[in-house]
């Protein structure tokens, strides 16, 4: 039996913990939280530090892995160093940090002449409004090394800089550096892409619902996303060109890709790509629903070295698939009601509710994607009759707030 360590054994990881499980791969599960719900799926539980490589190193050194892989968190800088360590494979530690690291990224973007926003990076106010002036308002700023929209904040003028700055700052990890981006409008789609034997399979594409891009100004909060993509094939094509393009310049030649892709003036941006399979239930539940492809499973058995088919990455269905978001007004939750009746809509593939939306819990602003606070996820025959059924299904569940 092959050894197969996860990081990290939180609700989005429970999905690659059980799939791992059902490979019939050793599992064994590394998480901070000792409570963390994948430790009783799991075959061994150690509580460490994932961030840290050292920390993952020294628990794993002696257990003779096989593999080592991360669903849905941005750690492929842990994963990269830690495979070259222990002769695994995986990307190059190098590329994982060109990968997470949004500067980097952009930079190497911008020498290839791959299109994405035009940018520079300031650690301090003066510096950014210089910097936002050159590049003409609006702008986005972003912390240089998260993820899950925290601190991205479209900024329309100087005083806005003001007040957005150092709150954007917050949300740095290593670095004190904050991103100012040219604003770029149109349609958005998420990608996932699964480099195998150095040949790009591009699994998934979704059109992002941003319906409400108003509403949360200055943040941005993406509402779920629908698939099949009603963008013209050649715009699909074309953006899928660009992704697998991207992939292969910043040196991704393992694994998973995800890409961010704005369509701007008919020209596919790329606003990020990471090294990584994708949160949100996108690899896990909603392209599986719309092709019968699920990347979880190939990805597990690539970071074992054992063979897989490439047809694995190929479409076995094509129907429709959604996923709409519970995204409660702030206030201290009175009840949550509906959830049952909105399970028995027919497609309606899973409900899946973060632990805090729970009655005398306080919800703050929409600022970031952490502030969600769960997902449906619905199959259909067509788009729009997976889309329909998503609404119904969150109109159902109702969140009275005091
Ligand atoms: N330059 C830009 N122009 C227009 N919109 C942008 C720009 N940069 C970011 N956004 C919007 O903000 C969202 C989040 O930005 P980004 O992808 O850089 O951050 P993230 O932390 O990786 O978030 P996510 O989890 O949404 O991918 C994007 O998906 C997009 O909707
Ligand atoms: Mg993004």
């Amino acid at each position: 039996m092959k050894n197969i360590v996860l990081l990290g054994g939180g609700p989005e990881q429970v999905d690659a913990i059980k799939i791992s499980k059902e490979l019939g791969y050793h599992t064994i599960v590394l998480d901070s939280n000792e409570f963390a719900i994948g430790r009783k799926l799991s075959n061994k539980f150690i509580q460490c530090d994932i961030t840290n490589p050292s920390e993952v190193l020294k628990h794993i050194e002696n257990l003779n892995v096989n593999g080592l892989m991360v669903h849905a968190i941005e750690l492929s800088h842990v994963v990269a160093e830690v495979s070259e360590k222990l002769g695994l494979p995986n990307i190059s530690k190098n590329t994982a940090i060109n990968t997470t690291d949004k500067l980097k990224r952009l930079e190497i973007l911008k020498k290839n002449h791959i299109p994405c926003p035009e940018f520079s990076s300031a650690t301090n106010l003066t510096e950014a409004k210089k910097i936002a002036k050159n590049i003409g308002f609006p702008v986005v700023i972003k912390p240089v090394d998260n993820a899950g929209s925290r601190g991205v904040i479209q900024i329309k003028n100087p005083e806005k800089m003001e007040q957005y700055f150092n709150e954007s700052l917050t949300f740095c990890k290593n670095k004190k550096e904050i991103i100012i981006e040219e604003y770029l409008t149109g349609p958005q789609v998420s990608t996932e892409t699964v480099v195998y034997q150095n040949k790009c399979y591009t699994t998934g594409f979704s059109d992002r619902n941003y319906s409400n891009l108003k509403k949360y100004e200055p943040y941005f909060i993406e509402d779920g996303g629908d698939m099949p993509s009603n963008l013209p094939i050649e715009t699909q094509k074309e953006a899928i060109r660009i992704a697998e393009k991207t992939i292969k310049t910043l040196g991704i030649n393992f694994g998973a890709a995800k890409g961010d892709i704005l369509i701007h003036n008919n020209i596919p941006y790329i606003l990020e790509m990471a090294s990584r399979t994708s949160g949100g239930r996108f690899a896990s539940h909603q392209v599986p629903a719309a092709t019968g492809v699920n990347i979880l499973s190939s990805l597990l058995k690539m970071s074992v070295s054992d063979p897989i088919d490439v047809e694995e990455f190929k479409p076995k269905f094509y129907r429709g698939s959604s996923q709409r978001y519970i995204l409660p007004p702030p206030g201290k939750i009175v009840s949550v009601t509906g959830v049952e009746e909105a399970r028995k809509i027919e497609g309606v593939i899973d409900i899946i509710l973060s632990d805090d939306l729970k009655q005398g819990n306080t919800i703050t602003n929409m600022k970031n994607h952490t502030n969600r606070k769960g997902v449906i996820i619905t199959a259909g025959e067509t788009r729009n009759d997976a889309t329909e059924k998503a609404v119904r299904a969150r109109d159902l569940i109702n969140v009275k707030m005091r």
